[in-house]
């Protein structure tokens, strides 16, 4: 299937491996696949060289979304750090030139695979401010709502009464938030 340049270390590596050929083929060919860390070194968490909140755990054992097996991702909205090697609030880390995503619909975590999924984004609002509340872009005149920090939303809330106006950002009882 794919076919990546594996170096010698890598054919010695994998035959301590019996299911080396799975462990290879496990994912579909995308620009996530570069080659996987844990095929060289065997143990260890590595960062992905691409996007920041994307890692290598050679412990883990299944597959990610599809992907290589040893992909893994920090919960929206945590980056990986280079500095802990590991997952750690968004402020505390430095990407790095490691693209960065603020969309939690950017997050694999939160992207459909399947038919019985609903779309991200009737699960998560796109913050359209820096910081304070947003509206889900696809359940306009709904009750819910996002509260954003840095362009991300750290938390989904519901109107106890009413639903949310996207103009005033308010819950309101008699809305105008049909008419977009
Ligand atoms: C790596 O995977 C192992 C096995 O699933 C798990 O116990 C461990 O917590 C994981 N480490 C990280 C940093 O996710």
């Amino acid at each position: 299937m794919t076919s990546k340049a594996f170096t010698s270390v890598t054919m010695v590596t994998c035959l301590t491996y019996l299911l080396c050929t799975s462990i290879v083929d496990a994912g579909d060919s995308s620009s996530l696949d570069t080659e996987d860390p844990c095929s060289l070194y065997g143990t260890g968490i590595y960062s992905h060289p691409l996007e920041c909140q994307l890692f290598y755990n050679c412990s883990k054992n299944d597959l990610f979304e599809g992907h290589w097996k040893h992909l893994d991702e920090c919960k929206y909205p945590d980056l990986f750090s280079l500095v802990t090697n590991k997952c750690e609030r968004y402020h505390e880390v430095d990407c790095d030139g490691r693209e960065e995503f603020v969309d939690a619909c950017d997050y694999k975590q939160n992207q459909c695979l399947g038919p019985h999924c609903r779309p991200c984004g009737t699960r998560w609002p796109k913050c359209e401010v820096e910081n304070g509340r947003t509206h889900y872009q696809y359940m306009i005149g709904s009750p819910y709502y996002g509260v954003c920090q840095d362009w991300r939303v750290v938390e989904r809330k519901q109107c106890e009464i009413g639903r949310f106006n996207i103009v005033t950002k308010s819950c309101t009882i008699q809305s105008s938030a049909n008419s977009v």
